[in-house]
């Protein structure tokens, strides 16, 4: 095989043995092939491993985190992310996975962050999300960061390759991500803090209720460090309001009397909250 890239934590989704890019494809030892797409990503997740046609969110969902995102609203908290992360891992660390990366705001700031540093020079990214929309526009975000479509309950990486794992605000499988983690990996959650979007859930529903503080056990890990990021944000265009709904649950809920309440809006100041829970394995 020519151009082997031996780097690759790449898993052949049906049969488990390691995958090597050659050329334009990725290759298990039995023949499985999957080809990398002219734009550079490729797809790891199989036909039964998908519940829907389009699983994920759509691709107006991910055009909109993508453009609400790119106005800077989330900035400061990707750098108390960052900062986090960083002062978490060891010097070392050779493989970062975002787990349901979205269209990959988050782990490109993260790149560029940690490659400002002589010692985390050589680190590989990768990205992995259930949606194809989000998968295309991750790899117009970042060509060198590696981006699959795949799903987190059954990630196509290998066992023990992962130096550090990032589960931004979607759903995951404890089992999965402890399997493809290294002894001294390191899982990162970050969750909604209790008063996240307050304010929007005020106009929306007659009886809002604040996000419920959930027990942050976790099987087979321990936690090493909880944080809680608050800001607020002012946004000042009907559009940005808009975008910031189609990133959120209540997208999938929403009635005609709630839209026209939102379209109403001109400005809106709103809470961000954050978890950020560090676990290590036991
Ligand atoms: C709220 S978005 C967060 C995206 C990104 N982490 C961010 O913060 O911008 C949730 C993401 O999880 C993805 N997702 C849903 N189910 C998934 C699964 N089983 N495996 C991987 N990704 C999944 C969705 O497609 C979506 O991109
Ligand atoms: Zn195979």
């Amino acid at each position: 095989m020519g151009n082997k890239d031996l780097n690759c934590i790449y898993q052949c989704p049906v049969c488990g043995l390691p995958l090597a890019r050659v050329e334009r494809q990725y290759l298990c030892e039995k023949n499985h092939s999957y080809d990398i797409s002219e734009k550079n990503h490729v797809n790891l997740l199989l036909a039964n491993q998908k519940k829907t046609k389009d699983p994920g969110d759509n691709k107006e969902m991910m055009d909109n985190r993508r453009d609400f995102l790119n106005k800077g609203y989330y900035h400061r908290f990707s750098e108390e992310l960052n900062d986090t992360i960083d002062c978490n891992l060891k010097t070392n660390v050779e493989y970062i996975l975002d787990a349901g990366c979205g269209e990959g705001y988050f782990i490109s700031l993260l790149k560029n962050k940690l490659s400002s540093n002589i010692h985390r020079a050589n680190i590989n990214y990768y990205g992995i999300d259930i949606s194809k929309s989000a998968i295309k526009n991750a790899t117009k975000r970042d060509k060198s960061i590696n981006f699959a479509v795949g799903s987190n309950f059954n990630l196509p990486i290998l066992d023990n390759s992962l130096d550090c794992i990032i589960r931004n605000f979607a759903p995951g499988e404890v089992k999965e991500f402890n399997r493809v983690l290294k002894s001294e990996g390191k899982l990162f959650i970050i969750t909604p803090g209790v008063e996240h979007l307050f304010e929007l859930k005020e106009r929306l529903y007659e009886k809002p209720r604040k996000h419920e503080i959930k027990d942050d056990a976790l099987g087979g890990f321990k936690l090493i460090e909880h944080r809680q990021i608050k800001y607020n944000i002012d946004l000042m265009d009907n559009a940005d309001i808009q975008n910031l709904i189609t990133m959120t649950p209540y997208y999938w809920s929403i009635t005609n009397e709630m839209k026209s309440r939102i379209n109403a809006l001109e400005s809106f100041n709103v809470t961000l909250h954050f978890n950020i829970h560090v676990y290590g394995k036991l």
